[in-house]
């Protein structure tokens, strides 16, 4: 039998491949990588995954990105910080009313191991779920001690340091109240999502604004690490367009995979699962796995920067 070629994609062809054997060979390079784990941060990574805007890839990204980086051995944790609990849905962890989530932890009910669920996607994968108990959580917070600093928190539990996380992505809602400052408090980073359409680049100032607020006021360590541009549609000019437009504005923040606009990708968190577990050979799923590795590569950079490698 011919082994499989290192280049799934152009070694497919020249072997005379058909399209499925190929789809396949991407597969298996998705879902068992030959290179091996990715690189180990030198310390805990947390990505706060925000965006104002509503339906701009925010959850799709989290699960996606955390999936893959999982996959590729390091161990990831989700908290799904949006009452909507999509990317509980996505990861498929019970999120029913009731049940031990992230708004019991912020309300100082459970602790963080208690909330946080393996997800059955890849072991190296956990979720802190939400329920719909959080939408009043906005409310409830406001007359609490320290209201923006409890997720922070709730994130110093040793539990992140027993299981060895190495990554955090935190979904945020679409809106800049509570939970999204609480959220930009307790990360290191924040990763914006810009889905490629015309309105993309309305309101990322009042987000960088807030942003700025945080920075100067409850979290100097917070900066915008990462952009990634979601949902591109290759047959549109405006895709071309608005990408140009983040790249010139941003520079190196953008990672250079864009995640193109794919039906799989909406299709699985129908099923419980994210576009890894639902068409790993898509290009949906190959595009995640390229961002997750730009992050993860990025990661060492930092090390390397910070002298510590
Ligand atoms: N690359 C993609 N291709 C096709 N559909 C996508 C893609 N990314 C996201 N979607 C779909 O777009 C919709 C919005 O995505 P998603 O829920 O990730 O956005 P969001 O920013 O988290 O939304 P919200 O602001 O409501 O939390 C979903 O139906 C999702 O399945
Ligand atoms: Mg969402």
């Amino acid at each position: 039998m011919t082994p499989p070629p290192s280049d799934p994609a152009s070694a497919g062809q020249e072997l005379g491949w058909t399209p499925i054997a190929e789809e396949a060979v991407r597969a298996a390079s998705v879902l068992h990588p030959k290179e091996g784990a990715l690189p180990r941060p030198n310390r805990r990574r947390v990505l706060t995954v925000a965006n104002q805007k509503g339906g701009v890839g925010k959850t799709t990204s989290t699960v996606n990105l955390a999936a893959a980086l999982a996959v590729h051995g390091l161990k990831t944790l989700v908290i799904d910080l949006d009452p909507q609990g999509n990317a509980s849905t996505a990861l498929d962890i019970d999120h029913r009313s009731g049940t031990p989530s992230i708004y019991e932890v912020l309300i100082g009910e459970v602790s963080l191991a208690e909330a946080a669920a393996q997800s059955e996607q890849s072991p190296n994968l956990y979720c802190v779920p939400a329920t719909i108990d959080l939408a009043g959580a906005e409310i409830e917070l406001v007359s609490m001690a320290s209201r923006e600093m409890r997720l922070k928190e709730a994130l110093s539990s040793e539990i992140l340091d027993e299981i060895g996380v190495d990554y955090v992505f935190i979904d945020c809602p679409p809106s800049l109240g509570l939970l999204t400052v609480n959220a930009m408090v307790a990360a290191q980073e924040v990763l914006i999502p810009i889905q490629c359409e015309y309105y993309a680049l309305e309101g990322l100032g009042q987000l960088l604004s807030n942003i700025e607020l945080v920075q100067a006021h409850l979290n100097r360590e917070l900066s915008v690490s990462t952009i990634l541009l979601t949902m591109y549609d290759g047959r549109t000019k405006l895709a071309d367009q608005v990408t140009n437009e983040v790249r010139n504005h941003f520079g190196d923040t953008v990672l250079k995979t864009v995640i193109p606009r794919s039906v799989k990708v909406s299709e699985a968190p129908g099923y419980g699962q994210t576009v890894l577990a639902y068409d790993p050979g898509s290009r949906g799923a190959m595009s995640y796995v390229d961002a997750a590795k730009e992050i993860a590569q990025r990661g060492v950079e930092m090390k390397e920067r910070s002298g510590t490698a």
